[in-house]
């Protein structure tokens, strides 16, 4: 937690409420991951640490065995009226348009009734209502809030606030982060490792623009394989103050043999933490820094030696007045990526972005959008069903899907082949 937000010589309740779990937060993220689960199972999902390789798998194998149910009357009936008798609560004081709205239809595949507050200024807040009597009000009417805030933990402390509630018997509901301030996005860190998943299988067309041309690629890139291991994942924009590079970077990092890259103006706002750093590098990661998208690595251009380029862009928002000055003589134009560095990308490489890009600063021209490997649009709809694959998981019915699944197509498993 920033000290900033305790440096109040009165600091109001709210602040008081985090405090009180300054130093469970403070704990490395390996002593925390037991306390979000339960029975083996993620009862709250808080960050990326808490989703190894063997999670990743069964999650992306829920999340294709829903999309291809979703593709029938009976598949849909049965996806229905698995979580009929839940409800969620969507808590979200940040703006968001597909984290939002993913999660919201990713409740309705299973049945769940949504209710949302999007703007505090049409709750009891303000009244003076503290975020924590929010939150516990939230567990009183519905089974799961799902919460996006501009304050970095404070999903981590509402977790702790419901397993403190637990142990005394009281209701106690799980909490899902959908982003939280400037520090981790779990569920956007899933969506984007689900694409990476599906291009690697070199299996389907739309997902994979060197689909069933894998042996034809591999006279090219011989040492190309399916998966996430020993791959190049360049990450180019603002490095330092995207959420969702630090989520999905760790997430990476489990993978055997990937080097990943980091393309972002030299301030140190901007470009990599060292904390994120030397958390990789503990993981036995190759971390390279880079200037520009035209930068060498390994003897070429970093962005035609890039396995898959995640795109981000640069969030203005969290400028501030002393940097202005250092920010002019930045070049930014070196993190925006054109059709000409597109055309000299490996013909297999995946483009991703969180979304939303940023028209004015274009980091991605729409000009881009119709080559096959731009894969943004696609990895947006993936986010809802993994997603959904995640409520399953929460809520314990990931194996009745797999069991339907089983009855209706028997042990077909080409579900990474089907459009969608
Ligand atoms: C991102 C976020 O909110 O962190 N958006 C998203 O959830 N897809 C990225 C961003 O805002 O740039």
């Amino acid at each position: 937690m920033s000290p900033a937000s305790l440096a109040d010589s009165a600091p109001t309740q709210d602040e008081r409420d985090l405090a009180q779990y300054e130093s469970r937060i403070d704990r490395p993220p390996q002593l925390k991951v037991a306390e979000f689960s339960r029975e083996g199972r993620l009862r709250h999902v808080i960050f990326s640490g808490q989703f190894p390789v063997d999670l990743l798998e069964d999650l992306a194998d829920t999340a294709d065995k829903i999309r291809l149910l979703s593709k029938s009357r009976t598949g849909q009936d049965f996806l229905l009226n698995l979580l009929r008798h839940k409800r969620a609560m969507l808590y979200f004081t940040q703006p968001s348009t597909r984290t939002f709205l993913s999660f919201m239809a990713a409740c309705q595949i299973l049945g769940m009734t949504c209710n949302e507050v999007r703007d505090p200024t049409t709750s009891s807040e303000t009244k003076g209502e503290t975020r924590f009597d929010s939150i516990r009000m939230f567990s009183s009417y519905f089974d799961l809030v799902i919460m996006r805030s501009p304050i970095a933990r404070l999903a981590e402390a509402c977790a702790y606030l419901m397993n403190d509630l637990e142990r005394t018997a009281a209701r106690s509901v799980p909490i899902v982060n959908a982003g939280s301030g400037a520090d981790e996005h779990p569920t956007q860190a899933l969506l984007d490792v689900y694409t990476l998943q599906r291009t690697f299988q070199f299996a389907a067309p739309q997902d994979s623009p060197a689909a069933s041309r894998l042996d034809a690629l591999r006279r090219d890139y011989p040492a190309l394989r399916t998966g996430l291991t020993g791959k190049v994942y360049g990450f180019c924009g603002d490095i330092g103050r995207g959420r969702t590079v630090r989520s999905l970077a760790a997430l990476l990092a489990q993978y055997e043999g990937v080097t990943l890259a980091f393309v972002a103006p030299g301030h140190p706002a901007l470009r990599l933490s060292d904390d994120l750093r030397r958390r990789l590098e503990q993981r036995g990661v190759r971390v390279v820094e880079l200037e520009s998208l035209e930068s060498s690595l390994d003897g070429a251009s970093a962005v035609e030696q890039f396995d898959a380029l995640y795109m981000t862009r640069i969030q203005k928002e969290h400028n501030l007045e002393t940097d202005a000055a250092e920010f002019a003589r930045i070049d930014f134009s070196q993190y925006k990526l054109s059709l000409d560095q597109v055309r000299r990308m490996k013909p297999y490489a995946p483009i991703l972005h969180p979304f939303p890009r940023d028209q004015h600063f274009g980091e991605i021209p729409p000009e881009i959008d119709n080559d096959p490997r731009a894969m943004y649009f696609r990895q947006a709809r993936n986010g809802m069903w993994v997603r959904a694959a995640l409520l399953a998981h929460v809520f314990n019915v990931d194996h009745q899907v797999a069991r339907f699944y089983h009855e209706q197509y028997g042990d077909w498993t080409a579900t990474r082949r089907i459009e969608s």
